[in-house]
């Protein structure tokens, strides 16, 4: 019986950098649990309080349904795999496999069924009898997620185990963990900044930015309904379209959505309606994935929208239209930036109005009309793109050359409503 509870944790380092902030979660008992998220997030600091590696500055970690704040590494029966697993260099590999088990004093013939049988399982029989020095790095890696396994602990936290290897090497290994923690039925954390891997790895993925969790589903939830923009975007194998518009009611026949120069509108009888409606004469953001987006005809009357195809990039098995339609783009919002924070409570900024402010500000995100990082204003958070145009998949054979004016139709049932904080309008029920 393992569980992990996350409960309110922070993480301040010396320095006063906040790598976590306030962070709830929840692993189940047998669950493969990935944590993603873009580099400096906060992943590893996380996996390494949950290790006992770090110390915790604030909140409580519940292990098994014991508090463990500060219970010392070597009693939380947790094994840990990292980006290089570290193996001992002078000993074979059947010395690394056996080695947690020699120094548990277990059977000599256990220990030898045992590694015979991570070994297989692992693919690596016919490495038994060499050097770590000798092996390639998915060998190795294989080696050390095996040492991990061999003593059965109750928890594995990994992190980014496969991210030195080649593409080819990070598929065939990321089916083989997943069906080795599945058969072992042990609770796994698994840290990637990779989206295909914890889309394909996870029974649940927890999502991060800057310290602070963005959302927690299993990979259809929070692909399909992200609780979000940052999400959203983080998950979508092409740039996601964010435009901000003004919500409109007129004689509350139905709901427009006002982007200046194009409007769309979105019946009563859309689920989201009345969402959206609490924000008519306010500013929200639409999401929209590159494929709801399809080139049309000049004749259809649709919802759609009306631009000069600005470029058109070759992809292989498709290609993308950059179409400038002078909506206003905007960059994806996110939580401030930690260290500034953190910085700004140093500097004795943190005085109660304003710290009181800034934690309301944290809640509810920016002020109203307050758009973050508009497109052909501002440069928005750090590490956010400037987007002036709507990326649209063409398939394998454009339809359009650089210059014409395309029409688009927009798939109204899979846009995505944000506040201007970057949450969603209509909350995902998780
Ligand atoms: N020992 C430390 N002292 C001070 N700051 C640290 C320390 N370790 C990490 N940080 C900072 O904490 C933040 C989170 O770091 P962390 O290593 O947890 O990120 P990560 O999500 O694992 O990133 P990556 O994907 O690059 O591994 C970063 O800003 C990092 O610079
Ligand atoms: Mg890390």
């Amino acid at each position: 019986m393992s569980t992990v509870v996350v409960d309110n944790v922070s993480k301040v380092y010396p320095g006063g950098v906040l790598a976590v902030d306030g962070m709830n979660l929840r692993a189940n008992d047998g669950e493969l649990l990935v944590l993603l998220g873009p580099s400096g997030c906060g992943k590893s600091t996380l996996l390494r309080m949950i290790a006992g590696l770090e110390e915790i500055t604030s909140g409580d970690l519940w292990l098994g349904g014991q508090i463990a704040n500060d219970l010392p590494p070597r009693d939380r029966d947790v094994a840990m795999v990292f980006q290089n697993g570290a193996l001992y260099p002078h000993r074979t590999v059947r010395g690394n496999l056996a080695f947690p088990l020699e120094i548990a004093k277990a059977d000599p013939g256990m220990v030898r069924d045992r590694v015979t049988e991570l070994s297989r399982a692992l693919h690596i029989v016919e490495t038994l009898d060499r050097k770590p020095g000798t092996l390639s790095g998915g060998q190795r890696q294989r080696v050390a997620m095996g040492r991990a396994i061999v003593r059965q602990p109750s928890l594995f936290l990994m992190d980014e185990p496969l991210s030195n290897l080649d593409a080819g090497m990070r598929t065939e290994l990321r089916m083989e963990i997943s069906a080795l923690v599945r058969a072992l039925g042990v609770t796994t954390i698994y840290v990637t900044h990779d989206q295909v891997e914890a889309l394909t790895l996870a029974d649940r993925i927890a999502i991060m930015n800057r310290g602070v969790l963005q959302d927690v589903g299993t990979p259809g939830q929070i692909y399909n309904d992200p609780a979000t923009a940052f999400v959203a975007a983080f998950l979508s194998s092409q740039q996601l379209n964010l435009v901000a518009c003004t919500v409109r009611t007129p004689q509350n026949q139905f709901i427009m959505l006002d982007f200046g120069p194009h409007q769309l509108t979105i019946p009563w009888s859309d689920p989201r309606a009345y969402a959206i409606s609490q924000f008519t004469g306010s500013q929200i953001i639409i999401g929209i994935r590159p494929d709801a987006l399809s080139p049309v005809p000049e004749s259809y009357d649709g919802p759609s929208f009306t631009g000069r195809v600005r470029t058109l990039e070759y992809h292989g098995h498709e290609w993308l239209a950059y179409l400038e339609a002078g909506l206003p783009s905007v960059a994806v919002p996110e939580p401030p930036d930690p260290h500034g924070r953190a910085a700004q409570l140093a500097n004795g900024n943190g005085s109660q109005g304003r710290f009181k402010s800034m934690v309301r500000r944290l809640i509810s995100g920016p002020p109203e009309n307050d758009i973050p990082g508009h497109a052909n204003g501002s440069s928005g958070g750090s590490g956010s793109h400037r987007r002036a145009d709507l990326i649209v998949r063409l398939g394998a054979r454009p339809a359009w050359r650089a210059g014409d004016t395309g029409k688009i139709a927009v798939d109204i049932s899979r846009i995505m409503a944000f506040k201007l904080d970057g949450s969603r309008v209509d909350p995902p029920q998780r």
